[in-house]
């Protein structure tokens, strides 16, 4: 029996948490996205119903991932505050065989990324339909790079110059016109080139030296381990 992928999501992040979250984690990552919420619903489940981490901090990596640790009334922290992160937890909108994530499609990926670079421990959560052995088999849109609002062009124009494919400016569907990030930033998303064969961690580099970039949606050794929900109800796991 096929699962929905509701409950592909729910299943991975249920495992994450209750794999990677124990009395010992002081400080939590929270990331962004349909998939963390889930995550975010079985932590509060352990400390308002199993009367667990009740002193767990947790850290929002976006505008939604604050309100859901409020929503769930789980204690607020920041890297203020709270700079060693000991376990984050976010979603992903593909992952390669090497575990070299995409992110961004839901359009949070810098503090996402500084989160993550803060953990000493990164794990993904995600359904079976991010699972790829090559970027590009799975999530279309290609890799989201926010930007200066300024420099956008010139950016779209280098990369495209640098590692081909094309560069769109995301726009908003209710407002006119493009996304503002959390940050006050916009979207750049980047159409690599399927066929070719791209080192992600030189393209990340490159793509993050030009001015203007503020970071990438690549995440190139930063996942420690990926749990998939898959469509038979199992949760695979990759490291
Ligand atoms: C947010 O900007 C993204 O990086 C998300 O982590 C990613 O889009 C995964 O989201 P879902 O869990 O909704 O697939």
């Amino acid at each position: 029996d096929k699962i929905s992928l509701d409950e592909a999501k729910k299943k991975a992040a249920r495992t994450a948490v209750d794999e990677w979250v124990t009395e010992g984690t002081k400080i939590l990552g929270i990331g962004s996205g349909s998939t963390v919420v889930f995550a975010v619903q079985r932590i509060a489940e352990r400390v308002w119903k199993e009367g667990e981490l009740t002193d767990l901090i947790c850290v929002p990596s976006s505008y939604q991932a604050q309100h859901l640790i409020l929503d769930y009334n789980l204690n607020l922290g920041s890297l203020d505050r709270n700079p060693n992160i000991d376990v984050a937890i976010d979603g992903a909108d593909e992952v390669d065989g090497h575990m070299v994530c995409i992110k961004g499609g839901g359009g949070c990926l810098l503090q996402e990324k500084v989160v993550a670079s803060c953990a000493k421990k990164f794990i993904v959560v995600a359904d079976y339909t991010k699972q790829s052995t090559r970027l590009g088999e799975q999530w279309c849109r290609g890799v989201p790079i926010e930007v200066a609002p300024m420099a956008y062009v010139p950016i779209k124009l280098q990369i495209e110059a640098m590692f081909g494919g094309e560069v769109s400016l995301r726009m908003a569907k209710v407002k006119a016109g493009p996304i503002i990030t959390d940050n006050g930033n916009f979207l750049l998303d980047w159409k690599f080139v399927a066929k070719r064969e791209y080192n992600w961690d030189e393209v990340n580099r490159g793509i993050t030296m030009i001015p203007g970039v503020l970071e990438t949606g690549l995440f190139v050794n930063m996942a420690h381990k990926c749990y998939f929900g898959m469509a038979d109800g199992n949760v695979k796991a990759q490291t």
